[in-house]
């Protein structure tokens, strides 16, 4: 099956002037050499803490970066590359973002306005509706303007938008939190019948939990690297995980006992070498500390950059070759 979006050795920078006069320029690398494969029906979710680049990835892949800042590497969308064009021509309907913040809703415009995208006939309307009733929100809800929802009701508003028209590839940036747990399961279960239906949905989150309640693959993030991009029923038993963040999440899961994560994630682009873990990492050694690059291997279907990881000599990077495609050399 050929992959819906295919993100190749991106990196995201920003520049910045250190200095009042803007004399000095600095240059942040927030995003590190991230590759990814979305596949039709697949719900990808891409786990990370805060300020891990979670959202600049999702406004890089639709070109929407602030304009300080600087995409490299490549992004195909159906085998052919996403230019900023195309994504200007796709974005709002065919590849949907469901953003962060609920600024993005207009506030000179009424709800049903804004999921109708200013279409007033009757099949349009009724669609509004049932986006609407998807999601507990009556059909008077058309009529209101944005400052007079609740939070959550700006939330599901803003999800019945993106998804009134069939999406072919849906970016859900955080799209839960401030909601309770009937409307957060109401988002997740629509957002897994989007994928069941033939489209992908790349969910960004830094809640592991919620991302297992829907996830085909899960992607790891930290300090900006993919760490690790593994099944979801990995998640089952943390021996079946690969990397030590990855194991170190699994026990600050709720359920398996909830142990913190000894020491802070680096500010995404400040690690100069090594692995960005080394500070917290129970099973590092040295190498981990001076290597240059560590390169994805690809272990048991999944990749993870480890040193400490032993590769498979069998199968390695013929299956899913997405991560570490050309990386090997
Ligand atoms: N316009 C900008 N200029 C400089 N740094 C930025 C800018 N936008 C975001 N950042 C930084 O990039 C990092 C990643 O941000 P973001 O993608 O919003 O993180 P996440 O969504 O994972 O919480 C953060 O540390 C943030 O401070
Ligand atoms: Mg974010």
């Amino acid at each position: 099956m050929e992959p819906i979006l295919q993100i190749q050795h991106v990196s995201i920078d920003f520049t910045q002037y250190e200095s009042r006069k803007g004399t000095s320029r600095r240059c942040l690398q927030v995003i590190r050499d991230l590759s990814l494969t979305l596949y039709p029906g697949q719900v990808m979710a891409v786990v990370g803490a805060s300020g891990s680049g979670k959202s600049l990835l999702a406004h890089g892949i639709l070109h929407i970066l602030p304009y300080n800042s600087h995409m490299r590497g490549e992004i195909l969308y159906n085998g052919e590359p996403l230019t900023k064009e195309r994504a200007k021509r796709l974005r709002g309907r065919e590849i949907v973002l469901i953003p962060q913040g609920v600024t993005y809703l207009d506030p000179l415009m009424k709800v049903g306005a804004q999921i109708r995208k200013g279409r007033r006939d009757e099949a349009s309307r009724r669609m509004s509706r049932e986006a609407l009733g998807r999601y507990g929100l009556s059909p008077d809800t058309e009529d209101l303007y944005p400052f007079e929802l609740s939070g959550g009701m700006a939330r599901r508003v803003l999800i019945a938008a993106a998804t009134v028209e069939k999406p072919r590839f849906v970016i859900a940036d955080e799209p839960t939190p401030g909601l309770d747990t009937v409307s957060a399961g109401r988002i997740l279960a629509h957002l897994r019948e989007i994928a069941d239906a033939g489209a992908g949905v790349l969910l960004i989150t830094h809640d592991l939990e919620l991302a297992l309640r829907i996830a085909d693959r899960v992607a790891v993030f930290y300090a900006g690297e993919t760490i690790e991009d593994a099944a979801a029923s990995d998640f089952a038993d943390p021996s079946l995980l690969r990397h030590p963040f990855t194991k170190a999440l699994w026990h600050a899961m709720p359920g398996h006992g909830f142990r913190t994560i000894a020491g802070a994630q680096p500010y995404p682009g400040t690690a100069e070498r090594g692995c960005p873990f080394v500070s917290s990492c129970v099973d590092c050694v040295d190498k981990c500390r001076e290597a240059e690059e560590i390169a994805p291997r690809y272990v048991r279907g999944g990749w993870v950059r480890c040193l400490r990881v032993q590769q498979d000599t069998t199968e390695a990077g013929t299956e899913n070759g997405d991560l570490g495609e050309g990386m090997e050399e």
